[in-house]
């Protein structure tokens, strides 16, 4: 059997984290429901438990509790903020309430490395992030690190393998917190740190093939990268059970629908059902000039389509999504932000509810880069596993108002040329996105000794590590040059092109 750490969830966004910084470990790890039974964890071979963060009190109503009995397992034991007060409360020591919270860095001063801490120095930045406060310590417990705040801050009690932190050392803000996790994982659990990215694949595809057993499942593909790791994955595991809809909504780049019929039912062999619905987006487009209007006729028509599609393709039980941890985070953490509606789009409108389709989401726990490991050894091409970010509603917010299929077929082409440019040159894969803009002006050019009068095309290149702010990209002039002379040259209707220098914010990287 394999070696498990159980991470006991009560509710901190941390959790995913926790997991996160165990699998950079290559160590196997489980999430639990705080209500689940330590028999079960026995069960499941766990080789060590790790209580997470909470946003609870343990004095709160209802404050969730572990099952007492995972104390009695013979396991190692690590709690984390919140953690380290629960074992405080049900081990016999003292936690005080607090009316603040303690929110930011503090520094940790080592006072007894042992295991946990060996190997690091003797003090630490460290990000806190809690309330209530231990103040006496267990039966059996010493300290071994100390706050400005708290003389119990780091506590263990060596012979029952049990150890407190009420700092996170998961998150990005602690100083080396990687390595206290992994002395927890390696030094204390014994964990044998051999759990690989194909290991991952494996366990998904095990759990894929129980979940959905001899049902079928339908998945939207896009072409990017989440639906096209998510959909492989699925492939693997089931293959023909596996049905992908690929919505063409004339709003696509130039070829890209050629590109996934190949790659996908050619390459893959993967049951793929391209319905060609470009007409019909574009007759709903007619005369919408409004931006926001614009996506919602997009975002509707595409659920309509595919909800049609669905019944052509026959009974299924399960829709596949290639939703990642920071979607879920997005949508159920910050309730007002417009990013959760952009992730709106991908959960295709209610449909599941509608639909009575369960979802199956094998990459819900990953966050990008480690998609991308999986898409890479599922085989998926470079061009797919790092492709910049394409917005749902495609070419549609990039003619600015109204759309015509002319409009659209020159941005095609323009965008087809910067695109070929971008990778030739390498740059591609060095920014977020790159892409270009049709302007609806007209401006005054020559060709020989004829003037013209065409369309301005905007050239946009950012850069950003996660789209909320963005640096318009320093490409060198000559590359810019060879872009633009190729876009006048070859794209009948347009007389010039124009380089977008504007920075996220005050602009967004989107035109609209
Ligand atoms: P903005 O323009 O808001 O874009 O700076 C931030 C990121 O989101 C993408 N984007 C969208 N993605 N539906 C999507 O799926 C949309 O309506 C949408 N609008 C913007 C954009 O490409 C960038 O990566």
């Amino acid at each position: 059997m394999s070696q498990v750490i159980a991470v006991i969830d009560f509710g901190s966004q941390y959790t995913q984290v926790i997991a996160r910084r165990i699998r950079e470990c290559q160590v196997f790890s489980k999430i639990y429901h705080h209500t689940t039974k330590a028999e079960q964890l026995r069960a499941d071979g766990v080789i060590g438990v790790i209580l997470s963060g909470g946003p609870s009190s343990v004095f709160a109503k209802g404050a969730p509790r572990p099952d007492p009995a995972l104390f009695e397992l013979g396991v190692p034991v690590l709690g984390i903020c919140y953690g380290i007060q629960l074992m405080g409360h049900l081990l016999g020591g003292k936690v005080s309430r607090s009316t603040h919270r303690e929110y930011g860095h503090g520094v940790l001063k080592i006072g007894k490395p042992g295991r946990l801490f060996a190997g690091l120095p003797k003090s630490l930045r460290v990000w806190n992030s809690h309330g209530d406060r231990l103040i006496e310590l267990p039966p059996g417990f010493r300290a071994i690190g100390t706050t400005e705040n708290s003389e119990f801050a780091a506590i263990e009690d060596i012979k029952r393998n049990f150890y407190g932190i009420q700092f996170h050392p998961e998150v990005f803000h602690t100083e080396r917190g990687v390595e206290v996790v992994r002395n927890f994982l390696v030094g204390v659990c014994g964990a044998k740190q051999d759990w690989t990215t194909k290991d991952f694949i494996q366990h998904s595809i095990d759990t894929i093939r129980a979940t959905v057993g001899k049902s079928r499942v339908i998945l939207g593909l896009s072409g990017g990268v989440d639906s096209s790791v998510a959909a492989a994955l699925i492939h693997k595991a089931i293959g023909r059970q596996l049905t992908c809809v690929f919505v063409d909504n004339g709003l696509l780049r130039k070829g890209e629908r050629d590109y996934v019929e190949k790659l996908y039912a050619k390459h893959f062999r993967i049951d793929l059902r391209v319905v060609d619905a470009s007409k019909l987006f574009l007759r709903r487009l007619k005369g919408v000039a409004d931006p926001e209007k614009k996506r919602k006729v997009i975002g509707n028509t595409f659920v309509e389509v595919f909800e049609k599609s669905l019944k052509s393709v026959g009974h299924a039980d399960f829709l596949g999504q290639g939703t990642l941890y920071p979607d879920v985070i997005e949508s159920v953490a910050i309730g007002n932000n417009p990013a959760a509606l952009i992730k709106s789009h991908h959960n295709v409108g209610g449909l599941p509810e509608r639909m009575k389709l369960k979802l199956l989401e094998p990459l819900r726990e990953l966050f990008k880069d480690e998609v991308r490991r999986v898409g890479t050894a599922l085989g998926l091409p470079k061009e797919v596993v790092w492709r910049q970010p394409f917005p749902g509603p495609g070419l549609g917010v990039r003619v600015l108002g109204a759309i015509s299929g002319d409009q659209l077929e020159i941005l095609r082409n323009a965008d087809a040329i910067l695109q070929e440019e971008m990778m030739e040159s390498g740059w591609y894969y060095k920014v977020w996105q790159s892409f270009c803009v049709f302007l609806p002006v007209k401006s005054v050019g020559v060709i020989g000794d004829e003037r013209n009068y065409s369309y301005v095309i905007a050239i946009r290149v950012v850069e950003s590590t996660d789209a909320m702010t963005a640096d318009w990209t320093r490409l060198p002039y000559d590359l810019i040059q060879k872009i633009s002379g190729r876009i006048t040259n070859e794209v009948r209707g347009v007389s010039r092109v124009v380089f977008d220098v504007s920075s996220k914010p005050p602009a967004t990287i989107e035109w609209e």
